[in-house]
């Protein structure tokens, strides 16, 4: 770790401003969350809404006790697979993949990092939902509200995270070993840490391709990014690969 640059300094930030920086960020440092900045981070999540009310969302949080440190392996294993499943989908290896300072490689070499420290993730949450009734379409905007009140109050407080869902091939195993009962789903895996690099603006699409108004399609003129907004490369669906430079 020796190579890790000084952690960046928490100062204060805005809600706006933190909406602005919170990034996904899949490097940590090995510090530990103390436990009253983890109970910050997880009220935010439980201010999150739901459906009428019903605050199906339940957390399950990994540390190192015994079931965590198994739970954090068996994650590990999934993570791997799914990460290499998904580079030669995408072809991170071929093309400009091959160019190790292309934002490409750039973002394969910051998931590699990712998958083969899981187990020295300081902190891992597995965002589920408590069903009780029986599965509907809009049951996952009961629990990624919360999935994204964690991430941000982790941003407040000079934490980084991912929302993942890449735990889904040990999921049996994973719920044997951490007796998650069949009917919860297993929503999202959210890591948590200090950033080994640091917290940064946000790339997105520019609000005029995204807004629109009176009717679809129609461009809204008041739409218009604030100065200094940063926007990804290109209008085609994002695989990523241009998103290399936002946690390196
Ligand atoms: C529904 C959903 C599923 C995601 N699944 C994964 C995943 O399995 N693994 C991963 O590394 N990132 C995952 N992500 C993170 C996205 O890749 C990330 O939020 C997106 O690329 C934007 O990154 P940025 O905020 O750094 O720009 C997921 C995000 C969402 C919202």
């Amino acid at each position: 770790m020796n190579d890790i640059p000084p952690a960046e300094r928490v100062e204060p930030i805005s809600l706006l401003d933190g909406l602005a920086t919170t990034r996904a960020i899949r490097r940590y440092r090995p510090d530990p969350i103390p436990d009253d900045d983890l109970a910050a981070i997880l009220f935010a999540a439980t201010r999150a809404p739901s459906g009428s009310n019903r605050q199906p969302a339940r957390f399950v949080v990994l540390r190192d006790g015994s079931h965590a440190r198994l739970a954090k392996a068996l994650l590990a294993r999934s993570f791997r697979a799914r990460w290499a499943e998904k580079r030669a989908a995408d072809g991170y290896a071929a093309g400009s993949g091959t160019d190790p300072s292309s934002p490409k490689a750039r973002m394969a070499a910051t998931m590699a990092y990712f998958v083969d420290h899981f187990e020295q993730t300081p902190v891992v949450v597995l965002a589920c939902l408590d069903r009780g009734r029986k599965p509907h379409p809009h049951d996952g905007a009961s629990v990624y509200p919360s999935c994204q009140n964690l991430l941000l109050a982790a941003r407040a407080l000079g934490y980084g995270g991912v929302l993942t869902v890449w735990h889904t091939a040990v999921e049996d195993e994973l719920r044997a070993a951490l007796a998650i009962p069949d009917d919860v789903f297993i929503a999202a895996t959210i890591p948590l840490g200090r950033p080994v690099s640091r917290h940064g603006p946000v790339r997105r699409r520019p609000l005029a391709e995204v807004v629109f108004e009176d009717r679809w399609g129609a461009s809204a003129a008041w739409a218009v990014d604030p100065p200094g907004a940063r926007h990804t490369a290109s209008r085609r669906a994002s695989t990523g690969h241009e998103q290399a430079d936002l946690d390196r």
